[in-house]
């Protein structure tokens, strides 16, 4: 089964979003793998947004994921990198569509309340960031067979 790697960024908690967001995910028939709340250290942070390092908005970046607590999770399921991202929507709140968590709950550049991987390599890199191979569990719910239909794809 597919995992990606989701954030619910500080302004979730901040704005007590996170159950909300976290309900999507669940309603749309993703597993919970793994989940923490956390406070990203400077050097973590540093190595999840390498890929940025040196973009004009690297620094605010970096402050602002560290800022407060954040909800790491693993979500599994089939095209789970995929169905994450369109769930997310377009990064910049102001231009995601309604229907999103960032064009529902969004307006700002920068404050943009969630994280996903955007491919299965990257998935795999920040998934280890975040969490121990023990603490991650594989598991299907009672639910699973009438949310994905094997060989279907
Ligand atoms: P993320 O990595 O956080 O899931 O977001 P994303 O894939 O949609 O966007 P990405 O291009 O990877 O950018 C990472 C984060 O950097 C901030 N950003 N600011 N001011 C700007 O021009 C700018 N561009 C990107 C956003 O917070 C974005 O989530
Ligand atoms: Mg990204």
């Amino acid at each position: 089964m597919e995992k990606t790697l989701i954030i619910l960024k500080p302004d979730c908690a901040q704005r007590r979003l996170i159950g909300r967001i976290v309900k999507r995910f669940e309603d749309k028939g993703l597993t919970i793998s793994g989940m923490k709340l956390m406070q990203i250290e400077k050097s973590l942070a540093e190595k999840h947004y390498a890929p940025h390092e040196g973009k004009p908005f690297y620094p605010g970046l970096i402050e602002y994921i560290t800022s407060g607590p954040v909800v790491v999770m693993v979500l599994a399921g089939e095209k789970a990198i995929e169905i994450s991202r369109k769930m997310m929507g377009q990064t910049f709140g102001y231009e995601a569509d309604p229907g999103t968590i960032r064009g529902d709950f969004g307006a700002s550049k920068t404050y943009n309340l969630i994280h996903g991987s955007d491919s299965p390599e990257s998935a795999e890199t920040e998934i280890a960031l975040y969490f121990a191979p023990g603490e991650l569990l594989n598991y299907e719910t009672a639910a699973h067979c009438w949310t994905f239909k094997p060989g279907e794809n």
